[in-house]
């Protein structure tokens, strides 16, 4: 799943949520750090992808932890920590992105998109950074927030909104935790063929991506094209950055593309004019 760039994080221990869903970028972040020679640690809300995790990652720890409780996070972190002996990196992954237009959002909904995306980081990140702290060799979190930190969509707003949170988050993580040399950053992907889509009615949103991605980059991205960002940010190249983000978009925010068939045209009347 991911093989282009090398990272040695041997020796080290990453955590990283929301590692169950096959096509997940929490499972290809999980891989990547795994095949870099890290101690890893995985979690999900989801018990049925667990197994394949384990038969994948057989030296992992992986195991069912509901992000948004206080109890179950601690528990897992002091698991992990009596494990491995230490814990040096976290990776903030597991979301949900239920759809609704916003007239029709109901409050349950609101909440729950709120306690994962942003109740959930906060809840890892400072469970983890306690025992960063009290282990004094610093660390990396990263978040993993969405392009959706800069702008919204329709039927979207609530999910943008805690995106939005968690780039906040983010800095504010940053800012209090460079003193114990912890740093905390963000990867924001643009559109990734994953299964966060759940809603019946957008059934054919990703197929309908693929073929027409809107990026210039032409297609849209995969879980493992996350991985390279969040280690960069978690290795020595990064050890000036906090606070920052990394956009892997495919270009997509770059800026508006031509159609293709006005650059047809174009390339015609070129031809034309050359002849
Ligand atoms: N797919 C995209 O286009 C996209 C774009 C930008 C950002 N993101 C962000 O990337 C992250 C991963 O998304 P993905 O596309 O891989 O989605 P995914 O649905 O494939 O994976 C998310 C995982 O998080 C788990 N999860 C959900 N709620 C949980 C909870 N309360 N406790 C523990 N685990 C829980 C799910 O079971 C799932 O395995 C999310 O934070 C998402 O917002 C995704």
């Amino acid at each position: 799943m991911f093989s282009d760039v090398t990272f040695d994080f041997a020796g080290r221990t990453a955590i990283v949520t929301g590692v169950g869903s096959p096509r997940g970028i929490g499972r290809a972040i999980l891989s990547g750090f795994a095949d870099a020679g890290a101690h890893v640690a995985g979690c999900d809300i989801n018990d049925d992808q667990l197994g394949e995790v384990k038969r994948e990652q057989p030296d992992a720890f992986v195991k069912n932890v509901d992000v948004r409780d206080k109890q179950q996070v601690i528990d897992f972190v002091q698991q992990v920590a009596a494990r491995y002996g230490s814990i040096d990196i976290l990776v903030n992954n597991a979301g949900i992105a239920p759809f609704c237009p916003i007239i029709d959002l109901d409050e349950a909904t609101w909440n729950r998109t709120f306690d994962t995306n942003v109740k959930g980081y906060f809840l890892f990140a400072q469970t983890v950074a306690q025992h960063m702290i009290a282990q004094g060799q610093g660390g990396n979190i990263v978040n993993v927030t969405s392009v959706s930190v800069h702008t919204s969509g329709e039927h979207k707003a609530h999910y943008c909104a805690s995106k939005a949170a968690g780039g906040s988050l983010t800095k504010g993580l940053a800012l209090e935790l460079a003193r114990y040399g912890i740093r905390v950053n963000a990867v924001e992907p643009g559109t990734v063929d994953t299964l966060i889509i759940k809603d019946a009615y957008l059934a054919g949103l990703m197929e309908s991506l693929t073929e027409n991605p809107g990026t210039p980059i032409n297609r849209l991205a995969r879980g493992g094209d996350m991985v390279g960002a969040v280690m960069f940010l978690c290795s020595e190249a990064a050890n000036y950055m906090t606070g920052s983000s990394l956009l892997v978009d495919g270009g997509g925010f770059a800026g508006s593309q031509m159609p293709q068939d006005a650059l047809r045209e174009y390339e015609k009347a070129k031809a034309d004019r050359t002849k």
